[in-house]
């Protein structure tokens, strides 16, 4: 390859870089535990909403050893709102990895931080090129658009495979100098300048030499097959209440949410339920219903993941006596005061509701 366009194409978006970066924490550090902090939050969420979770962790966990050391529930607790939970769960094992078999240091290459349990491609580079200026290129959604648009590259971005051909040319495109800058520059060019929908193409700095601008194919650039579409799921809460507590359980593995705490849980493949036969049910295993203070669901909420898409209803249920020890000890349900519910970890949909239905009123 011509290395001439390619040192242009570094020497514009450094250019542009000085004249247009926002101002983020995580830029006035070379630490490598906050860099990394900042790039799974940032995986998870645009700049915007991540920053008051960037704070937040920073603030409660100044050191790996710290979060290390933290219980799963609050960790969990203050990734709430992420989604995708399971990065919240790598996260946190991969800070014990490093207090325990690193000393606390992370690893300053970028094929040593791959080894790392829960560090991917994406993490390492970012650590690797922020905090120790390391000559690889971060591939991000950003620089996947910028390199699809600028050198015409017409691969399918969701594919795999994909990211051989760009991670190939974007290894070139990393000056020696100023690795760290460089790649902040061409997230925040792609973030900022070269967006997905309404790219800002006439004040464009790349303009020129942009073979999407130059073909016309600005809307056509990356390529990008869609996700097959998302699968409905109806979940039916049964929110036993006695005495002010409201009885949750912890959310197992091998299902969305693990780790996370919801109510009893009833799914089926519709979302009606008849609360005839659901009280029925209740009375037949036990449950001890006082009858009169069964309210129906007032309202459905959704919740949209890359795969599913969850429609749920709650039913509030008031007991007049505690579950029996072998309902407990087959649904694991323990009740919780009010205090103690609002510091657990939840979906977000369970969060919405205790809000709605005035159990928790801060949130
Ligand atoms: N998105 C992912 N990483 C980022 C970073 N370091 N700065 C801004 N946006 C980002």
């Amino acid at each position: 390859m011509p290395t001439a366009p390619h040192a242009h194409f570094a020497q514009t978006l450094l250019s542009w870089y000085g004249r247009h970066k926002r101002s983020l924490p995580w830029r006035e550090t070379t630490d490598p535990y906050f860099i990394w902090l900042s790039e799974v939050i940032l995986q998870q969420t645009r700049v915007a909403q991540g920053l008051p979770y960037y704070e937040r962790f920073t603030a409660t966990y100044p050191t790996v050893q710290d979060l290390a050391a933290a219980p799963q529930d609050e960790v969990l607790r203050l990734w709430q709102g992420l989604g995708y939970y399971s990065r919240a769960r790598n996260m946190h094992h991969t800070a014990q990895l490093v207090v325990e078999q690193y000393g606390g240091q992370f690893p300053g290459k970028y094929e040593e931080l791959l080894k790392l349990k829960g560090v991917g491609s994406y993490t390492a580079a970012a650590i690797a090129a922020f905090a120790f200026q390391e000559q690889v290129a971060v591939l991000d959604g950003n620089v996947f658009r910028v390199l699809a648009r600028v050198f015409g590259i017409s691969d399918d971005i969701a594919a795999p495979a994909s990211r051989k051909v760009f991670q190939q040319l974007a290894d070139q495109l990393v000056p020696i100098d100023e690795p760290d800058t460089y790649n902040q520059a061409i997230m925040e060019f792609g973030a900022i300048q070269c967006t997905p929908v309404m790219p800002d193409c006439l004040f464009c700095p790349l303009q020129q030499s942009c073979f999407a601008f130059n073909h016309g194919m600005v809307q056509e650039l990356p390529v990008k097959s869609k996700a097959k579409a998302a699968r409905p799921r109806f979940f039916h809460y049964i929110v036993f209440e006695l005495d002010g507590a409201f009885y949750l359980r912890k959310r197992l593995g091998g299902d969305i949410w693990q780790g996370l705490y919801d109510f009893y849980l009833y799914e089926s493949d519709n979302k009606e339920l008849a609360m005839e036969q659901l009280l029925q049910e209740l009375q037949e295993a036990g449950v001890p219903v006082q009858e009169a203070q069964v309210q129906p669901p007032a309202k459905d909420y959704k919740h949209i993941l890359s795969h599913q898409k969850i429609t749920a209803r709650f039913y509030r249920i008031k007991l007049k006596a505690p579950l029996k020890d072998e309902v407990i000890t087959e649904t694991r349900l323990a009740p919780y005061t009010v205090e103690k519910i609002e510091a657990l970890p939840k979906p977000v949909l369970i969060s919405s509701y205790l809000k709605d239905a005035k159990i928790l009123v801060y949130l």
